[in-house]
C-alpha cells in the first residue's frame, strides 16, 4: 500500500467522463490509505461512437498525463478504453500495472439460471474483438444478446432527466425482449443508473457489475488487503480531479455519485496534441 517513502500508492483512473466513479466509489469503501488521481476525459464523451485507432492514441495520452502526476498503476475505468486499447497500452508501458473493466461475461453465464445474458454496453465495446473472445472464452452454453446503448453514457452523463427517462425505458423493453434473467452492465456509467433500470426490468432480472472484481484486482496489484469495516480504521481515498472539459459538470456528478465536495480541476489536453 505504501511505497518506500510511506506515501500512500496512487492510482491513476482515467474515463471519457464520470462513468469511473462507480468503480472509485468501490474503491473508497474497500481501500484505506490509497490516492486517487481521476482524469475525466469529458471534451471527447462519448468514446462509444469513436475507433479504435483514435482511442487508441487518447488511452496513451492520458496515460502519459498520469504517469507524469505520479500514478503508480493506471486503472482504465472504461468498458470501451479496455476493450480497445488495453493491450496497446500493456505492450507500451510494459513495467506499468495496468487494470481495466471488461464486461462480465464469465460471472453472468454461470449465474443466468435460463441461460440468456443480455449485454448492454457502447457500440464501440458491442464491435469489438475483445467482447467477441470474452464470449467465446466464457459464455459456456448461454445465449448472449448483444444491446448496444447508443447516447445512454452521454445522457448519464448530462445527468439530463429529459433524455435519460425514454432512453431507460426503450432499453428496458429491449433487455427484456431478450428474456435474459441476466443483465451485464458493460459501460461504467450504467451502475450509476442500476436502481432505475432495475425497477424497468423487475425483480427476476440480475445486473452484472464487475466492479468489486476490479478493485479486488487493484488491492491484488499494489499489496493491499481489504480494509477492516471498522470505521476508526478506514481513511477515505485521497481524491485528486482533473478533466479535459467542463469542470463544473464534473463538480457536480462527484456530488452526486461520491457525496464529496472534491473540485476538479481542468486540464487542456486537445486531440491535436495526442502524438504517441
Ligand atoms: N464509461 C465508458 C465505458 O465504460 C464510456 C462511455 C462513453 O464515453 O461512450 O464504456
Amino acid at each position: 500500500m505504501t511505497d518506500g517513502l510511506r506515501r500512500p500508492a496512487r492510482v491513476g483512473i482515467f474515463d471519457s467522463g464520470t462513468g469511473g466513479l462507480s468503480i472509485l466509489r468501490h474503491l473508497d469503501s474497500q481501500t484505506s490509505g490509497l490516492r486517487a488521481l481521476y482524469l475525466a476525459d469529458n471534451r471527447y464523451l462519448p468514446y462509444g461512437d469513436k475507433p479504435t485507432s483514435w482511442l487508441e492514441r487518447r488511452a496513451a495520452t492520458l496515460t502519459s498525463v498520469l504517469l507524469e502526476r505520479g500514478a503508480d498503476l493506471v486503472l482504465v475505468a472504461c468498458n470501451t478504453a479496455t476493450t480497445h486499447t488495453i493491450a496497446a497500452l500493456r505492450t507500451r508501458w510494459p513495467d506499468v500495472p495496468f487494470v481495466g473493466v471488461e464486461p462480465g461475461i464469465k460471472p453472468a453465464a454461470r449465474l443466468s439460471r435460463n441461460h440468456n445474458v443480455a449485454v448492454m454496453a457502447t457500440p464501440a465495446t458491442i464491435q469489438s474483438q475483445r467482447l467477441r473472445q470474452l464470449i467465446d472464452e466464457h459464455a459456456g452454453d448461454a445465449e448472449i444478446h448483444l444491446v448496444p446503448c447508443p447516447g445512454l453514457a452521454d445522457a448519464i452523463e448530462r445527468a439530463d432527466d429529459v433524455a435519460l427517462s425514454p432512453l431507460l425505458d426503450q432499453t428496458a423493453q429491449r433487455l427484456l425482449a431478450t428474456r435474459a434473467d441476466t443483465v451485464v452492465l458493460g459501460c461504467t456509467h450504467y451502475p450509476l443508473i442500476a436502481d432505475r433500470l432495475a425497477e424497468r426490468l423487475g425483480p427476476k432480472v440480475h445486473l452484472i457489475d464487475t466492479a468489486p472484481a476490479v478493485v479486488r484486482r487493484v488491492q491484488h496489484l499494489l499489496g493491499m488487503t481489504p480494509h477492516s469495516r471498522t470505521p476508526t480504521h478506514t481513511e477515505p481515498v485521497q481524491l485528486q480531479v482533473l478533466c479535459t472539459g467542463d469542470a463544473a459538470q464534473i463538480d457536480r456528478a462527484l456530488l452526486r455519485w461520491l457525496d464529496t465536495a472534491v473540485h476538479c480541476t481542468h486540464l487542456d489536453l486537445p486531440e491535436a496534441t495526442t502524438s504517441t
